[in-house]
């Protein structure tokens, strides 16, 4: 059982503060404050809640994903799979040269059950931290006012070989709660014909990868719908920003299946501007092992991202074995 530091809900705003290492979170009406210890004394970030739960969400559910997940500038988790580092400053090269920065790390139970917390105490009735912002709209702000784990406790959609197949994660429909977006209405719904030689009936399947992806309930949330050995299909609908910069410890390759991302790359270390971008309808692009990027969609757009999960490739890229980027040309 891991213990989380968390104080009595405040009389004022009926939020709960919390600790972790020497990291101290609050939340009040419109903001999260993050005070950590300099060799100044305390420095306090500010964030709006809204984004710093959105980012909490992506967090918690990936369980800290691939390396660094950046809430913004300043704040923000590296995965070092099995230990998790928590850092203020540590990525951003204003708080770096004046020694502001701060990284503690922790044992992955233990920032997971504090961060679940967080996200559970500071999370309203009626705010869906994977939802559109025209979906939820701001019951995210104001004092404390329920909870809502539905929600926050939705279990991200991990097939086991592919979906639609026998006994994997089945296809969406009305019926199983996921009606089309009001985005995708004009996304043709038909399936794909299945004409298996007897006896191969469960080793081939196929679906309208278009038509599942109309049917997302979520923005900024890939599912994992094919897998082969290491090569992971992660298919996710976009709409407003990525709720995080991704810092990444191998190569992920985007493909454009439907409307329009716009995506700014940054230096990992510094966060200084590297590339911006534009993704339409077709376009593949890789993005480098040695960057973070954000992506920004006006109208919700289907987008596939493939992972490489093989653990060998993250010594592969840090030794230089490897270029930062996929193929010479
Ligand atoms: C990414 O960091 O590469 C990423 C994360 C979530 C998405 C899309 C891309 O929905
Ligand atoms: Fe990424």
């Amino acid at each position: 059982m891991t213990d989380v530091k968390a104080s009595d809900p405040s009389n004022v705003t009926g939020y709960r503060s919390f600790e972790l290492g020497s990291f101290k979170f609050k939340r009040d009406e419109y903001f999260v404050n993050i005070t950590w210890k300099t060799k100044d004394g305390e420095i306090t970030h500010y964030m709006s809640a809204d984004v710093f739960l959105r980012a909490l969400m992506r967090d918690v559910a990936w369980n800290f994903f691939y390396l660094q997940i950046n809430f913004d500038t300043v704040f923000g988790t590296n995965n070092l799979y099995g230990t998790v580092e928590m850092f203020a400053g540590s990525y951003n090269e204003a708080y770096t040269e004046a020694g502001l920065n701060l990284t503690e790390t922790f044992e992955t139970p233990e920032i997971l059950a504090t961060f679940k917390a967080m996200l559970d105490d500071w999370t309203n009735a009626g705010f869906d931290p994977f939802a559109a912002p025209e979906e939820t709209g701001t019951a995210w702000l104001g004092r404390k006012n329920g909870n809502n784990r539905t929600a926050i406790n939705r279990e991200r959609q991990v097939c086991k070989r592919m979906v639609g197949l026998n006994g994997d994660t089945p296809q969406r429909t009305d019926e199983n709660g996921h009606p089309v977006n009001r985005a995708f209405e004009d996304v043709p719904q038909d399936e794909p014909e299945v004409h298996a030689e007897a006896g191969f009936e469960s080793e081939i399947g196929a679906i309208n990868l278009f038509a599942y992806l109309s049917r997302s309930d979520v923005t900024w949330n890939p599912s994992i719908s094919s897998i082969c050995k290491s090569s992971l299909c992660c298919p996710t609908t976009e709409e407003y920003s990525l709720p995080i910069k991704h810092g990444n410890d191998r190569v992920e390759w985007f493909l454009q299946l439907s409307d329009e991302i716009k995506w700014e790359v940054e230096d990992l270390e510094t966060g200084k501007p590297r590339a911006k971008v534009i993704m339409k309808p077709g376009d593949v692009a890789a993005m480098p092992a040695d960057i973070r990027h954000q992506g920004f969609s006006a109208k919700r757009a289907m987008l596939m991202v493939w992972e490489n999960t093989n653990p060998d490739i993250v010594e592969m890229h840090s030794s230089g074995k490897l270029n930062p980027w996929p193929v010479d040309f």
